[in-house]
């Protein structure tokens, strides 16, 4: 191995000050199987170095499997243990220079800079991760690291990009638009020939992970722990049949059933919307500008719903006692404080819960109350809104810590802590004791 092996692109070698090349000698590298490193982009702050041990070494073939598509250097096998040190220039160099490798390292990660540095970024970042010991941990276990998350992200904006354009190229008009449980639940050919393209792109680019997509589910699916993508190819079905342009094409990663990495596309608008875990939330335009989120850098106070524009979509059920209950809900929130309501600046219904999380994110609207709409109605939303400092609790009373699989998100933009959870608690006190039941 030599500097080649660790700058593995022109865009790293570009950005990697000497004083870090030099510093990671070929003798380090040589005894080591598997180096990786990364760049912060920005001003040099701190290194960080990231040592994986392994309970066995990588055989061929499973080393085989993870390098075809992305690296030659990265091990399948799960890593046991890692350690993380954070540590100024100086340090790095002299804990380099004194390094004795051990065998036991299968890789080892390093790294420089800060991620504050990208905070006022123009562009999604190639490679930044705020804490790559803990999540490489768990993503380890399945071949995967931070540094192929933004990897899978781009892959997931051109497979959006190819499915925006079959959204712009149909005519819903004339497409087969069959009904599923009712009159408003619909599904037209465009959605089944848009995730048909999506599953086998993503099943020739990673065979090995399990994929969830809404057209194709059965009853009875559900995540495990693996690699999982969660798509739904139109969510927002009837706008596109109506010709309204809010729908969106949405794509997760999901590994141990959350979600590292998101994307959601609306084509009629040019919206593209993108998350990594620990990397942020970025919005690129039509126009091709690319803002990080929340789009306002220091977010409005939130002091009460009263302050809130709010997004509820109405489902497709019209009777029993969830619609009860999400119609009385609205009705609280939209009626005057003298008449017992909340008094809400107002409610919007945008006909797709992939991209009010996303509005969420951005900041424009305030929060999203949901029950009843489905695992890939959300999975990239989430970590969309997770990534711009948003929170999801759940729709029903008391939860904090929803899952994704349980139909029941409440989701509340970037603001205090203290403000979200402000939020949360004043529309969980309008419910009472009534629950949704999904
Ligand atoms: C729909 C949207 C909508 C919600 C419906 C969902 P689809 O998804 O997410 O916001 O109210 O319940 O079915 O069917 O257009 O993918
Ligand atoms: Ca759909």
């Amino acid at each position: 191995m030599n500097h080649s092996t660790l700058c593995r692109n022109s865009v790293q070698e570009r950005l990697a000050p000497p004083w870090f090349r030099d510093s990671v000698s070929s003798r380090f590298l040589a005894q080591r199987p598997f180096v990786r490193s990364q760049y912060f982009q920005g001003r040099p702050e701190s290194c960080t170095l990231v040592k994986y041990k392994t309970t066995s070494q990588p055989t061929s073939n499973s080393k085989q499997a993870t390098t075809d598509r992305h690296d030659k250097e990265l091990p399948l096998e799960a890593s046991s243990h890692a350690s993380t040190s954070t540590l100024s220039p100086a340090s790095f160099q002299s804990a380099m220079a004194s390094s004795v490798p051990s065998s036991n390292d299968s890789y080892v990660d390093l790294s420089y800079g800060r991620s504050a540095d990208v905070s006022n970024a123009s562009t999604a970042p190639t490679s930044v991760c705020a804490s790559p010991g803990v999540l490489n941990v768990k993503l380890a276990q399945y071949g995967l690291t931070d540094l192929m998350l933004p990897i899978i992200r781009d892959e997931l904006v051109s497979i959006a990009e190819a499915a925006g354009k079959m959204m712009l190229d149909a005519d819903p008009s004339i497409d087969m638009s069959d009904t599923k449980n009712n009159s408003s639940d619909r599904v037209t050919a465009t959605d089944k020939a848009v995730e048909n393209m999506i599953q086998s792109r993503l099943h020739k680019a990673y065979p090995q992970y399990s994929f969830l997509g809404e057209e194709s589910f059965q009853d009875g699916d559900r995540l495990s722990d693996r690699p999982t993508w969660v798509i739904d190819p139109i969510d927002g079905t009837l706008n596109f049949i109506h010709g309204f342009p809010n729908n969106a094409v949405s794509l997760a990663l999901i590994v141990e059933k959350k979600p590292v990495v998101g994307v959601v596309f609306n084509p009629f608008r040019g919206d593209m919307f993108t998350a990594v875990k620990d990397q942020g939330a970025y919005l690129t335009k039509a126009n091709g500008t690319t803002h990080r989120l929340p789009l306002r850098s220091v977010p409005a106070p939130m002091g009460s719903l009263n302050d809130c524009l709010l997004a509820i979509e109405w489902g497709n059920q019209r009777q029993g006692p969830n619609w009860d209950l999400r119609t009385s809900v609205a009705m609280q929130l939209m009626s005057s404080k003298s008449n017992g309501g909340a008094m809400v600046h107002s409610i919007r219904s945008n006909g797709s819960a992939a991209l009010d999380f996303c509005y969420v994110a951005a900041g424009s609207i305030d929060a999203f109350w949901e029950g009843g709409v489905w695992i890939w109605d959300v999975a990239a939303g989430w970590i969309i809104l997770e990534e711009a400092g948003g929170i999801v609790a759940s729709a029903n009373p008391g939860d904090w810590d929803p899952t994704l699989e349980g139909r029941l998100y409440f989701g509340v933009r970037s603001a205090k802590r203290t403000e979200q959870e402000g939020i949360v608690q004043e529309l969980w006190q309008l419910m009472g004791d009534r629950k949704f039941d999904f």
